[in-house]
């Protein structure tokens, strides 16, 4: 569906919203339940009736591209979602895209859009973590935060952004960290790119990560990612599910390693092996902070690749990637230590 909500002014910035989904159009029996709910049960004309507001703040047109829970997103819907901005954004007439998603798998779909839109134009990602029917319902300010950001030149050529909770966080560093609270995106130590005050945004900080105009990734004639998994390393680890992954048809592995990035020697031995196969692997960590770089000599040794300071959900995502450009493993390197 599409719509359009007309400002009395044309001085207004031209923003689209794209709705995907999410706790933001979440709604639930009660207004009291918070957790229990039905994501992506709202469409955009009723997000965008909660916010009336908006309308002094921009010229809206939006679009309902899924109607979602984020938990189930695909690369499929990513490359729609990714063909779609960038189409937009090539059409010249709007000057900021924000898109409402659910929290779940939001630095995810940042991080993809983050390395594949070409253009500095800003692009906000937006959810809520209590449903549209919740008291007190975080998700019509997060919106109007969101738009406000998507118009302000300042959010230009910053890569990707995240605007929730009167806080701005960058697509690479930030995580969801806490399943229920509305503070819940955090880019830990390396910390928020900016606030929100009153509506308005004030900047930091902006990531030195190569991002969007400066990405060499690019979706043109891409009908597909290639197939990379994570493997969760734990106590009493085994080769199982990367013996799995490889049968499978993996061509990449991240794994999810304790520590720097440490490998159970079980799952190691699995490992050496889908490597000698040609997958490639790429040692990150469970920590939820600090770098993979270095480790015990033996790993390079093994040709295991090292994940910088990515999550293990966004290391999977920039090896994907990597994957549709190159095999060769001191180009993957690469593209780990710059992106
Ligand atoms: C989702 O990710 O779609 C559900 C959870 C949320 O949006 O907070």
């Amino acid at each position: 569906m599409n719509i359009d909500i007309e400002s009395p002014t044309i001085k207004l910035p031209r923003i689209k919203i794209l709705a995907t989904g999410g706790t933001i159009a979440g709604s639930a029996a009660k207004s009291t339940q918070m957790s229990e709910y039905k994501a992506g049960a709202i469409g955009i004309q009723t997000l965008l009736e909660a916010v009336p507001q908006i309308k002094d703040y921009a010229n809206i047109t939006g679009e309902q591209l899924c109607q979602i829970s984020s938990n189930n997103i695909t690369d499929d819907i990513w490359l729609q979602i990714a063909d779609r901005v960038n189409a937009i954004f090539q059409a010249g007439d709007t000057d900021g895209i924000v898109i409402a998603h659910g929290t779940d798998t939001l630095e995810e779909t940042a991080y993809f859009l983050n390395l594949v839109i070409k253009n500095e134009k800003p692009l906000v990602l937006v959810g809520a973590m209590r449903p549209a029917t919740a008291i007190s319902a975080d998700g019509p300010n997060n919106l109007l935060n969101a738009v406000r950001l998507a118009g302000n030149p300042e959010a230009r050529n910053k890569g990707v952004l995240i605007a929730m909770n009167d806080e701005i966080n960058g697509a690479r560093e930030a995580t969801k960290t806490n399943t229920s609270h509305v503070s819940t995106f955090r880019a830990n130590e390396l910390g928020y790119m900016g606030y929100i005050n009153n509506g308005e945004a004030f900047f930091y900080r902006a990531s030195l990560r190569k991002h969007t105009l400066n990405s060499e990734f690019s979706l043109k004639d891409l009908v597909s990612l290639p197939y990379v998994e994570i493997i969760y390393g734990h106590a009493n680890d085994s080769r199982i599910l990367v013996d799995a992954a490889v049968n499978a048809g993996a061509r990449g592995i991240v794994y999810a390693g304790m520590g720097n990035g440490s490998i159970h020697e079980k799952a190691e031995e699995g490992l050496i092996a889908a490597q000698k196969q040609g997958v490639v692997i790429v040692r990150s960590s469970r920590c939820g902070a600090g770098t993979v770089k270095g480790g015990p000599i033996r790993y390079s040794k093994e040709k295991f690749l090292t994940g910088d300071s990515l999550n293990p959900q966004k290391a999977r995502i920039l090896l994907s990637l990597a994957l549709t450009k190159t095999d060769k493993l001191d180009e993957i390197q690469r593209m780990f230590n710059e992106y």
